[in-house]
């Protein structure tokens, strides 16, 4: 199980089913946040459910709701899956499902939680993620949190109506965890 994590403005709670949400599931069917993301849409409750089922039941998934923590609304979520023990890695993932609260920084501040959770509590050696060339959005902060690019997958795969190369990027653990 994993545990909760804060900081100046936000807290990040563990997924569970309890977040199967008529808001969460409105995220998921919303163009604007699926069209770089693999879940493509057309996503019904029953699908949430057992996704969020698995979510509980992998151990190799670390997975957290972010709230705003004045007002305690569940804004996005953020994950490490998954968590490879055996080569110290984990790959990220977000989706920040309220687009009334885009550009407000919560994505960073968000994901600064985790990067440093990653590193310093479980000793990962590297992070790695994909993002969409597209994305240009998700692209920017993934430079601004330390992110590189290790390589790009060209025409990878159909995002927003079109083929798209898909770049990996990583950060490496600053303490040396080997
Ligand atoms: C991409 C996403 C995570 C950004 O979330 P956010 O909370 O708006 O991001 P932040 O406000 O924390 O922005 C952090 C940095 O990213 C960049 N950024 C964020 N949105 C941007 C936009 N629309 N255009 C350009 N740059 C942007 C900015 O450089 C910003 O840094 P700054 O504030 O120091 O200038 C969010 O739009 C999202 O979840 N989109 C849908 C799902 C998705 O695509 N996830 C990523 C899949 S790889």
């Amino acid at each position: 199980m994993i545990s909760s994590l804060n900081s100046d403005r936000l807290v990040l709670n563990p997924l569970d089913l309890t977040y199967c949400t008529s808001e969460y599931l409105a995220w998921m069917n919303n163009p604007e946040v699926y069209r770089y993301l693999e879940t493509g849409g057309d996503y019904k409750i029953e699908d949430l459910r057992k996704y969020l089922e698995s979510v509980e039941a992998n151990p190799f998934m670390l997975f957290w709701a972010i709230h705003i923590k004045e007002t305690g609304k569940h804004i996005g979520n953020i994950k490490i899956d998954p968590v490879n023990k055996r080569h110290s890695l984990g790959e990220y993932g977000i989706m920040m499902g309220d687009s009334d609260e885009w550009g407000k920084g919560y994505a960073k501040e968000a994901s600064n939680i985790v990067i440093d959770y990653c590193f310093r509590e479980l000793r990962l050696r590297k992070i790695t993620l994909g993002v969409v060339e597209d994305n240009s959005a998700a692209l920017k902060l993934y430079r601004k949190l330390g992110f590189t690019i290790e390589g790009v997958y060209r025409d990878h795969g159909y995002y927003n109506g079109k083929l798209c190369n898909l770049i990996r990027m990583a950060i490496f653990n600053p303490i040396d965890a080997r």
